[in-house]
């Protein structure tokens, strides 16, 4: 903070009041950590305990902001070149809801891009929103999610000229990115918004080797998860309104009205300005110093048998038009490991924890909290992987997760539907109830309100057999499966 010159007014109106020393008869009920199990206040200073504080006339309101956070909303507007933004206190999550309730009339259809996280089921759900998927790309090569095309949504759009709301996420979870662009340009030919689930994508427009922003691409509604990839506390996120916007701001300011909680910490709040005055000053010098960071490290990996990561030649694949440098996706399959061997190997042996595996990759980020010297210990974590010794020929890549675009429910009716559990193996042709989810990275292989086929069933199970982790069905041994009771 020191070495930063912008002010930072919402955590200025958190100290202010703590200077004041006044007697705390309000919220939280732990009166400044007095009242906190020691364990848990020793995590903490005293001065951040007294500055956990909300609904004190200085520090605002979030939902009629006319202080410090509206200064710091409009910082990040600035920031970001956006109409509005919106602070977040529930991840992305809470923004993606947002975008479709604000997008969306009950019953209305959004065209939704298949690699879509499950966050997008909850507004679906939340919204009553038909969803018109569209495939995306696979890169079979790496057995990993390319991207949608825009001739796909293109397809879509003629075929059902009622859409009211295009979503795609972009970048995915591997840093690719899709022509936007092209997709706004269609869709703002028929009047239709576009709104991008950009939580991978903070860091984006301040560095001209990475791909460039939503915001900067037209978008109407951007979600991004500050906290995943800057400086903001987990749980930070941000909501954009673009500058030419169909959605209007006092729509999405509506929707997340109906959403955040009323008692926003400010921790969060105050870490999303602190995040974003960071970029404001140094967002050049830190992101693309991250960029070479990850640059350098692909190089050094790439310099080790067995393993490979792509980079920015990979655009032009699989519909991803440019990639995230700062994601490291190291395909392990040549030394004959899946990525959740690697994972287990990597972080007993060699203490490195990564973000992300799947079954032929494992996934490091790199972000603007990076020191150079953590390229030495990667390098070595992973000449030290591959050395383990190779019993085993490589294996056969597990391909990229079918898709299905096809639903015998809406998602919403599925959700509220009379429900039964079946046995797996006995459940193909039902209708799933409930959502079939690797984690990461989050994206549902069957949405509650899909009719089971025979391949997804298959995949599931061996990706589970592989030990990828499975969230979603209440049977977390993946036995049996909540399915729709047709009568
Ligand atoms: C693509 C994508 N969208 C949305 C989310 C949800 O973001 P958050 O965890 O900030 O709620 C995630 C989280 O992993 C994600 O990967």
């Amino acid at each position: 903070m020191e070495t930063l010159k912008a002010s930072l007014p919402l955590l200025e109106a958190m100290e202010a009041y703590r200077r004041e020393e006044a007697l705390p008869f309000h919220t939280p009920g732990h009166k400044y950590g007095r009242g906190m199990h020691p364990a848990l206040a020793r995590l903490f200073t005293a001065e951040a305990l007294a500055m956990d504080v909300s609904l004190m006339h200085e520090l605002d309101d979030l939902f009629s902001p006319a202080g410090c956070i509206k200064l710091a909303q409009e910082r990040a507007a600035r920031v970001y070149g956006a109409a509005r933004t919106f602070f977040v206190v529930n991840g992305t999550t809470s923004a993606i809801h947002a975008m479709l309730l604000a997008a969306v009339r009950p019953g209305g259809k959004v065209l939704v891009a298949r690699n879509a996280h499950r966050s997008v089921l909850g507004g679906l759900i939340l919204a009553g929103a038909e969803p018109v998927f569209v495939a995306t790309q696979t890169d079979d090569e790496l057995g990993i999610a390319g991207q949608v095309l825009p001739s796909a949504v293109e397809a879509a759009l003629a075929e059902q000229p009622d859409i009211q709301a295009v979503l795609v996420t972009t970048p995915n979870y591997y840093g690719g990115s899709c022509d936007l662009a092209a997709i706004v340009r269609l869709a703002h030919g028929r009047g239709i918004p576009v709104l991008v689930d950009e939580a991978h994508g903070p860091h984006l427009g301040f560095d001209r080797r990475l791909p460039p922003s939503a915001l900067s691409q037209g978008a109407d509604l951007v979600a991004q998860s500050t906290h995943k990839l800057l400086g903001a506390l987990t749980q930070a996120s941000v909501l954009h309104v673009g500058k030419q916007s169909l959605v209007s701001g006092e729509r999405a300011a509506a929707a997340l009205a109906v959403l955040q909680t009323t008692s926003p910490n400010y921790w969060l709040l105050a870490s999303l300005d602190a995040a974003i005055a960071q970029l404001e000053e140094q967002g050049a010098e830190l992101i693309g110093g991250a960029v070479a960071l990850a640059e350098m490290i692909r190089q050094r990996i790439n310099h080790i048998d067995g393993l490979f990561c792509f980079g920015a030649e990979r655009a032009g694949t699989a519909g991803v038009s440019s990639v995230d440098l700062c994601k490291i996706t190291v395909s392990v399959s040549g030394l004959g490991l899946t990525g959740v061997e690697a994972e287990r190997i990597l972080r007993r042996q060699s203490r490195f924890q990564v973000e992300l595996v799947d079954q032929n990759n494992v996934l490091l980020l790199i972000t603007l909290g990076d020191a150079p010297e953590v390229a030495d210990a990667v390098e070595a974590a992973f000449v030290n992987l591959a050395a383990q010794p190779r019993a085993r020929r490589p294996k056969e890549l597990l391909p990229a997760a079918p898709q299905q675009t096809a639903l015998a429910m809406l998602p919403r009716a599925a959700f509220f539907a009379d429900k039964r559990s079946r046995p797996v193996r006995e459940a193909v042709g039902c209708v799933a109830a409930e959502p079939v989810t690797f984690y990461p990275p989050g994206v549902p292989v069957l949405l509650p309100g899909e009719r089971i086929s025979p391949a997804i069933l298959e995949w599931c199970l061996a990706a589970k057999a592989l030990g990828l982790y499975l969230s979603g069905p209440q049977d977390e041994r993946f036995e049996t499966i909540q399915v729709v009771d047709e009568g």
